[in-house]
């Protein structure tokens, strides 16, 4: 299964994002930071609210020593407010038990508050390069779509299906660069709705694409 990831690869080396502000740091908490604010928002929108916020929180203890209403009100505009409830709480957690040292494998990292198995992983592959898998909602696109995966992914059978697959395509090297064109790809080029897949650069082995069923890919939610 490398072929799809080495292929990524290279495309992310030549087309992907590269000059994102939080894509400068591999710091841990930076990281975590970005990608907590991505959850829900747009890059464009998250860009000026992670500077704001790193200006006055540099560091995770700055963070954890903050009332929590100094983080809410940075937060003010970017919504679902449980994202800065449980930063902070992470932030106060790591402070606790960890000694302040942001945790370095994606299993002890997916222990923090507002922190899932997929965020987890990213920051383990991003900071520490560890081999874990990715599974947001656009991957979950991008596999569906390119292996033709039937059902939809919010049932848990048809989840765990993609874990194991997305598992499965983890290159033996360069999972930091492989997990950002995966993202990119899902962003930019396998969108919702009308796909690009004229840039795609794995459209070749693309099920959607050889069918024609890039609009039934992924399967919709039951009603
Ligand atoms: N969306 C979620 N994580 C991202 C990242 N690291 N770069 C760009 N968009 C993202």
């Amino acid at each position: 299964m490398s072929q799809f990831a080495d292929t990524l690869i290279a495309w992310q080396r030549a087309h992907g994002r590269h000059d994102l502000p939080w894509q400068a740091s591999r710091d841990a908490y930076r990281v975590w930071l970005s990608e907590i604010m991505l959850q829900q928002t747009q890059v464009d929108t998250v860009i000026p609210y992670y500077q704001r916020f790193l200006a006055r929180f540099p560091d995770l203890a700055s963070l954890a020593a903050a009332p929590v209403d100094d983080v809410l009100a940075l937060w003010s505009g970017l919504g679902y407010y449980a994202r800065a409830r449980n930063l902070h709480a992470a932030a106060q957690q790591i402070a606790r038990m960890h000694g302040g040292r942001f945790p370095q494998s994606a299993s002890a990292i997916a222990e923090l508050p507002g922190i899932g198995r997929s965020t987890a992983a990213a920051i383990a592959a991003f900071c520490f390069g560890e081999r874990a898998a990715i599974l947001d909602g656009n991957v979950k696109r991008v596999l569906a779509r390119h292996f033709g995966i039937e059902g939809f992914p919010g049932v848990r059978a048809v989840e765990q299906s993609m874990w194991a697959l997305a598992e499965s395509l983890l290159p033996a090297q360069g999972v930091d660069t492989y997990t950002q064109s995966l993202m990119d790809l899902g962003a930019t080029v396998c969108t919702r709705s009308r796909p690009r897949c004229a840039d795609c650069p794995v459209t070749g082995s693309c099920v959607a694409r050889q069918q024609g069923r890039q609009a039934e890919l992924p399967t919709p939610r039951p009603t």
